[in-house]
């Protein structure tokens, strides 16, 4: 499906020099990601906000405009999906994968086995790891039996590692043990064996010790015929630190016959944006999609929100925002364009 092939620096060039720049795409006039897509083998995804989607038309016309393949940024976490212990609320989620169905797109499953956004239930009461064993266990069971079948990925095991390239230190690997991991594929694939099963985690689209450690693991993992299907980067970046060269460890974890796929892409600077910032983000978000465009297995590219209006990162990163392809009135950004023609390149 990778019709063309061409040097990462040959496309990012063209894309961002010698084309035309493209007038704004914001009220559709032309066709959206998902359109200039369409032949790549790459799926262009959003995490979605689901109070945006049911409060702000806006935003759901482009939800379904742009996007061959949607996230649930909160509601398929275990403390949304079961704040009560034994009470699930599946109604968001369950919208998410109705409007999915209806719109033509694919789901990722966000997230089965993460340390964070877990229900105080879980996490306040004292239950011995046996006990957390087995709710983890019904926990995957539960959710992903809940979904089967209309769940194109799952983001099993989310954030596992440490940057060093150590366990990370969680209420699952203090309890579990590091076989933890290997359980929670197994246990996926059993509640639904046709979901590709992934591994994410942020810092680790280049090569470095935190990706090395996820290679080890993976290659151990595939000996033991534990049933991992892909390798996600979050692809969280931020300009004043540059980006990753991604390239070569996207060829390794394909090289392993792995799937890969950026999750959750976006590119934050200090406020206020000018000029230099936002051709730099612009390079970013270039620079990912056409490593993904360059790897056979590489299988999607999503954006972490796509507008500003609803962006994570000014809650979180102090200072920082205008991370995403959209301002907060839906007008496109250098980024958005650039990456519309870097789709369209590699479509031709
Ligand atoms: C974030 C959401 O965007 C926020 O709305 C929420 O408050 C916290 O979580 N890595 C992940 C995502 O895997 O689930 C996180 O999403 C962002 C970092």
């Amino acid at each position: 499906m990778k019709i063309l092939r061409m040097s990462a620096a040959a496309l990012a060039l063209a894309s961002l020099t010698l084309l035309p720049v493209a007038a704004p795409a914001a009220a559709g006039g032309q066709g959206g990601l998902r359109d200039a897509a369409r032949g790549t083998g790459v799926r262009i995804g959003t995490a979605v906000d689901m109070s945006a989607l049911a409060a702000d038309a806006t935003y759901e016309q482009a939800v379904g405009r742009e996007f061959s393949t949607v996230t649930p940024e909160n509601v398929m976490k275990w403390e949304p999906l079961e704040p009560t212990q034994g009470t699930y609320n599946w109604g968001p989620a369950d919208e998410l994968v109705d409007y999915a169905r209806a719109h033509g797109q694919t789901v990722r499953g966000h997230t089965l086995v993460w340390h964070s956004q877990l229900p105080s239930w879980l996490t306040e009461d004292n239950f011995t790891p046996a006990q957390l064993r087995s709710l983890l266990r019904k926990h995957i069971f539960d959710v992903a039996g809940h979904f089967k079948g209309r769940i194109w990925a799952w983001d099993v095991v989310n954030e596992a590692f440490n940057d060093d390239g150590t366990l990370r230190d969680t209420i699952w690997l203090r309890n579990l043990g590091p076989g933890y991991i290997a359980d929670a594929f197994r246990w996926a694939h059993q509640a639904d064996p046709a979901a590709k099963l992934f591994l994410n985690d942020y810092n680790n689209e280049g090569v470095n010790a935190k990706s090395d450690a996820y290679y080890a693991l993976v290659k151990q993992l595939l000996a033991e015929r534990v049933p991992v299907q892909g390798y996600g980067m979050q692809g969280h970046l931020d300009v004043q630190y540059g980006v990753p060269d991604a390239l070569p460890n996207l060829q390794r974890f394909d090289a392993l016959g792995l799937q890969t796929a950026f999750t959750e892409v976006d590119v934050r600077m200090m406020l206020p944006p000018d000029n230099t910032k936002v051709q730099a983000q612009a390079q970013g978000f270039t620079a990912l999609l056409t490593a993904c465009l360059l790897v056979k297995r590489c299988v999607s590219y999503t954006v972490w929100g796509f507008t500003d209006k609803y962006s994570w990162v000014p809650d979180v990163f102090e200072g920082e925002g205008s991370a995403t392809l959209m301002d907060e009135n839906y007008a496109v950004k250098p980024a958005y364009t650039s990456v519309r023609n870097t789709l369209l390149l590699a479509a031709r």
